[in-house]
């Protein structure tokens, strides 16, 4: 009787440890087989009601069984241990963190953001056009004469004779109306290539935002209101500005706007060159010949159009002193902003 109790056990016991996966459940098992009241001791207790001359086989068996399930417990215990430690390692929380630095946008970027966002709330929307341009766009819609210096390779990078790298934004002006009927109005920023000479002051890449405002009965005075509101916003509420006479193919009349310098607030600095004043745009009212090439009608609709360089921009409100420190890419400067 004894002998199959002790087998049954035996072949119990091994479905049991075979399942046991963490630390309670071998506790568990441990009571059950081999605790105080478990089932060893009861079978150690039934042992003494066996016949004399059974008890030494039995004895024998019921041995081998305490061995092996002493034997199982102990190497399951070990085992558990062991993949207890490791997960312990794994979350040491002593230990100190690993760093990830978090990337942020070039100062670049942010300077268009804002002035985006400047133009956004004053009812522009925001277009942009390929830095590959063509000929046309780049020149010939904006009525530049053939042989204007720009049109040379001294100042432009030219891909093939029809195409190059735009040297501005305002043939995304032609691209916007040609794709748009009146009233248009929208900022344009992108990059734009100049085959300059490199020094701290310019570079052969660069950015701007154009902006374009065309309807029946636009004036002048609608092209001050908005970028003196502009400047105020982005520059300083209490600045000083000026329009000044000047030229540009695709404008008539053309002008060039200066703001009271920040730097020294108009006394005279090194960054205003002493003169109080620093120039922050160029602008007009789009001259009809630029109509007549996107097919609006000149005698009906009028319009102006301004252009302001984002690294000449964020130079001046960062005070930094070299443009090409924009482009090397050094975190050192970059993470300062
Ligand atoms: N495209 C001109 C430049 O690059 C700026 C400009 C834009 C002037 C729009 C007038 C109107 O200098």
């Amino acid at each position: 009787m004894l002998t199959k109790e002790i087998q049954h056990v035996k072949e119990e016991s091994e479905k049991d440890f075979s399942s046991v996966d963490n630390p309670k459940e071998l506790e568990e098992l441990r009571i059950k087989y081999l605790g105080r009241n478990g089932i060893l001791v009861q079978l150690f207790e039934e042992l003494k009601k066996v016949p004399k001359e059974d008890k030494p086989a039995v004895g024998k068996n019921l041995n081998e069984l305490r061995n092996l399930l002493t034997e199982k417990y102990n190497l399951l215990k070990t085992d558990l241990e062991k993949t207890d430690d490791t997960s312990e390692e794994k979350i040491d929380l002593t230990l100190p963190g690993t760093i990830r630095t978090i990337g942020s946008k070039h100062i670049i970027i942010q300077t268009l953001d804002e002035i985006k966002s400047i133009f956004k709330g004053m009812g522009f929307s925001v277009f942009e056009g390929p830095e590959l341009e063509s000929d046309y766009n780049n020149f010939e819609a904006l009525n530049f004469p053939p042989n204007h210096p720009a049109r040379d390779m001294q100042d432009t990078f030219f891909v093939s004779e029809k195409f190059l790298l735009r040297t501005h934004t305002s043939p995304v002006q032609i691209r916007v109306m040609e794709r748009f009927k009146p009233p248009v109005r929208a900022i344009m920023p992108g990059v734009c290539y100049r085959n300059e000479a490199i020094n701290p002051r310019s570079y052969c890449v660069f950015h701007q935002v154009e902006g374009l405002y065309i309807d029946t009965d636009v004036t002048f005075a609608e092209l001050k209101g908005t970028l003196v509101s502009f400047a105020k916003q982005f520059y300083m509420d209490d600045l000083k500005y000026r329009f000044r006479p000047s030229f540009f193919p695709f404008t008539e009349p053309s002008a060039e706007m200066d703001i009271t310098c920040f730097i020294c607030k108009g006394k005279g600095c090194r960054i205003c060159k002493n003169t109080g004043w620093i120039e922050i745009l160029g602008c007009g009212m789009v001259d009809p010949n630029v109509f007549n090439y996107v097919g609006y009608d000149s005698e009906k609709y009028t319009g102006y159009a301004f252009g302001m360089g984002i690294e000449r921009t964020a130079l001046l409100k960062y005070g930094i002193d070299d443009i090409r420190k924009f482009y090397e890419n050094d975190l050192r400067f970059l993470k300062q902003f």
